[in-house]
């Protein structure tokens, strides 16, 4: 039988430092994984890596050379990629009339061209072993628009549902796996963005979903370990949820 665990594989997780990121790299090393974790934010990233003995590398997704170097630093130290999860992000609430060029370009270079450049720079990598899962973070707001008020975050996360879909089909041939996962309102420090909203941000959020509760950061770890692991050996391509029927 397949084994849920992810014994001996080498996992690979962008803006690891804290939030999503850092549950998952914990969750994968309790499962036996390697844990290789990249972020902007250096203190937090280490003292992650440090609690799961793996690799912190200081990592700006928008770099075409931090990501060489960071797959390089990967490959030194445990020789192999296994799972790719293109984590990093970043969020902010504007309609699309308020969205300046600077604000939609700078969103769009880490929530998307990260994305593009992980997959190139990991995808080499698992192209030669013949084998690999990637895993990228979009959103409930890549499946439908999001009311109006996160215009560039909604055309960013649009945009990574459609480049796994297309990598899906590119590595597929040759072994490697590419999913997109969609959590819905997630407890991490991205939420803070909401305050803004006023007092009441915490409860309109959880008005609209209709399990009347946000998610804890572990409940959409569970789903990218599942992707990453065999388990899901024959899933590639394809939109998995996890919002609590916020968009059914
Ligand atoms: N929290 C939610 O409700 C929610 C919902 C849907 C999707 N998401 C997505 O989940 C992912 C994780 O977000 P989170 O909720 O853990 O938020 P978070 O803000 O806690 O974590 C995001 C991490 O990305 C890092 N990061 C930002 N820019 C970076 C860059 N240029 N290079 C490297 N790292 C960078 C940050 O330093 C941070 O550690 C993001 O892609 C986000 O868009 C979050």
């Amino acid at each position: 039988m397949t084994e849920r665990g992810l014994d001996g594989k080498v996992i690979f997780i962008t803006g690891g430092a804290r939030g999503q990121g850092a549950t998952e790299a914990r969750l994968c090393h309790s499962l036996g994984a390697k844990v290789v974790i990249t972020d902007v934010l250096v203190e937090q990233g280490q003292a992650v890596a440090d609690e799961v003995d793996g690799l912190f590398v200081r990592h700006d997704v928008t770099s075409p050379e931090q990501w060489s170097d960071a797959v390089d630093a990967a490959l030194d130290r445990f020789g192999r990629i296994d799972g790719l999860v293109n984590n990093a992000g970043v969020f902010f609430i504007k309609p699309m009339m308020d969205t300046t060029l600077d604000e939609y370009r700078n969103l769009t270079e880490i929530n998307q061209t990260g994305v593009f450049l992980g997959m190139q720079a990991v995808g080499r990598v698992m192209l030669e072993q013949g084998s690999g899962s990637m895993v990228n973070i979009s959103s409930i707001a890549g499946l439908g628009g999001a009311g109006g008020f996160a215009f560039a975050y909604t055309a960013s996360k649009w945009a990574v549902r459609g480049m796994s879909k297309s990598a899906a089909i590119e590595f597929g041939p040759h072994g490697v796996r590419v999913n997109s996962v969609h959590p819905g309102i997630i407890e991490t420090p991205m939420l803070e963005q909401f305050t803004a909203l006023g007092d009441s941000w915490h409860q309109t959020l959880r008005d609209a979903i209709p399990m009347g509760r946000t998610a804890q950061a572990s409940e959409v770890a569970e789903l990218v370990v599942f992707l990453l692991s065999d388990l899901s050996s024959y899933c590639s391509g394809h939109e998995f949820v996890v919002d609590g029927a916020r968009n059914a």
